[in-house]
């Protein structure tokens, strides 16, 4: 088994050297991404959104056909709807090259609306499963509309808490798919023995497993959340998941929903899972000596307590993805953020606790938090409290210089 040296690992990572292919060749994979819409003015190199290396011919191959399933749009015809959020992956998952994260726009398709009852104490979370889900779809198939007469789906009474969600861009999932359980736990610490006012603790699925996608660790594999994705964004139901959603738990009427279940066949959602598990992290930008700096910084004021610059993957049958140092800057433990930030709660995820976000892919973001109510990195830093407050209040003192260090740094990943 390959040995890992932290400490080496740790700092190389925070200064940008070490790639996540420690074992990789270092010749560039050839790019084959199509040109992609760009929004803003970001420089973005030539292998964003490829495919990581040391993948096999035929695994490259997957990878290509699900980029070009995860651009496929849907149609009422082809399995879209009768409720949905946009037509296809991509859609939403775009910037600044498909697989990417969402912008905040008119129309407002890559903002979503999601929601579910809590009541407090021990008692569960409620994701409304029986009345349609926690996501809240916001569109509706001309058929269904019109025998519903509305053109989105209403948050159901039993909701107590309602939220927004950004879409976030997917670099590098498949890597954090495959750190091994005791990696994450590892970095638990619900009682604060430490005593550092730090205490990340997982979130569990219903039947025990360890969350780590979605905002809140709501799911515990990737595979689990693209095929769930089909359903509750584009009303696709694929093999893994063959309900659809529906408005207050009533079954849909005849002839509204004209294909049958599942609409997708394994071998489709397989390519789309492939896609996005060996999308590649985004190469690092260059740090230059203030942001050398600035790495220092993020460690020294507590950032790195919970934004854990390196996460190491474990055995895989996927070469790509065996033994990897992943430059995630999250510990995908849960922390709690504090009241302003609170809103649903999902699994174990009371209504304040969000997993710590990856800031892999950071510059490629146009607005920040789970629900883009911070316009700058800055605002984002701020607007940390909870558990993140004293790191926060160590930002807010830094001098002058410290800062613009460490926002250099930060602009790098
Ligand atoms: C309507 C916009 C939209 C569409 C369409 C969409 N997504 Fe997403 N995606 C989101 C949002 C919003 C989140 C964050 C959800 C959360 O925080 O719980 C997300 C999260 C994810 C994540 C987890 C990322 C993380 O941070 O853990 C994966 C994986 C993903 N989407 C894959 C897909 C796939 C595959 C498809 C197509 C089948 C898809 N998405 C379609 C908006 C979208
Ligand atoms: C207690 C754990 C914790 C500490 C300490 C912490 N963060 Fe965070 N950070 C989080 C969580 C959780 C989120 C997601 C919050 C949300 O989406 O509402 C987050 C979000 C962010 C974001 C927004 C990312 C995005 O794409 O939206 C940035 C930037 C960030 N943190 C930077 C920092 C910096 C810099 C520091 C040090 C000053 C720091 N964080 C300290 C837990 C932490």
């Amino acid at each position: 088994m390959l040995r890992v040296n932290r400490s080496t690992l740790l700092f190389a990572t925070l200064l940008g050297v070490a790639a996540c292919d420690t074992s990789a060749p270092t010749a560039a994979p050839p790019t084959a991404n199509p040109p992609a819409p760009l929004s803003q003015s970001v420089v973005v190199p030539a292998s964003l959104g490829d495919a990581l290396r040391l993948l096999t011919t035929a695994q490259r191959r997957q990878f290509e056909v699900g980029r070009a399933m995860f651009q496929t749009e849907f149609t009422p015809e082809t399995g879209l709807g009768p409720l949905f959020n946009a037509v296809s992956c991509a859609s939403c998952h775009e910037q600044p090259v498909v697989g990417g994260g969402g912008s905040i726009e008119e129309g407002g398709e890559d903002v979503e609306l999601h929601a579910t009852a809590f009541h407090g104490g021990t008692t569960q979370c409620d994701d409304l499963a029986a009345v349609g889900g926690q996501v809240i779809q916001k569109q509706l198939t001309p058929a269904f509309s019109a025998y519903t007469g509305l053109t989105a789906e209403p948050i159901p009474a039993a909701a107590t808490d309602s939220g927004h969600r950004t879409t976030p861009d997917l670099f590098g999932f498949g890597l954090l798919d495959a750190v091994p359980d005791a990696e994450i736990l590892a970095r638990a610490d619900p009682l604060d023995r430490n005593g550092d006012g730090i205490s990340g603790r997982p979130n569990r699925t219903a039947d025990g497993r360890l969350g780590r996608f979605g905002r809140k660790a709501q799911a515990a594999t990737l595979r689990e959340f693209n095929a769930d994705a089909f359903v509750m964004e584009m009303g696709v139901t694929n093999p893994l998941n063959q309900t659809e959603q529906t408005i207050g738990g009533l079954p849909l009427p005849p002839g509204i929903d004209p294909l049958p279940e599942p609409e997708i066949s394994l071998a489709q959602l397989d390519a789309v899972d492939a896609f996005v598990r060996f999308l590649a992290p985004p190469p690092r930008a260059l740090l230059g000596l203030l942001g050398a700096r600035g790495a220092f910084v993020f460690s020294r004021i507590g950032c790195a307590s919970c934004h854990t610059p390196v996460l190491v993957t474990g055995p895989n049958p996927v070469r790509a993805l065996r033994f990897k140092a992943v430059p995630a800057f999250t510990d995908l433990l849960l922390h709690d953020m504090g009241p302003d930030l609170a809103d649903i709660c999902l699994g174990q995820a009371q209504p304040a606790e969000f997993r710590t976000e990856p800031l892999m892919g950071l510059r490629f973001a146009t607005t920040f938090l789970h629900d883009g109510r911070a316009a700058t990195i800055s605002q984002a830093i701020d607007l940390h409290d909870g558990e993140g407050l004293a790191a926060r209040n160590r930002f807010v003192r830094l001098t002058a210089f410290e800062r613009a260090a460490l926002l250099k740094f930060l602009g790098s990943l």
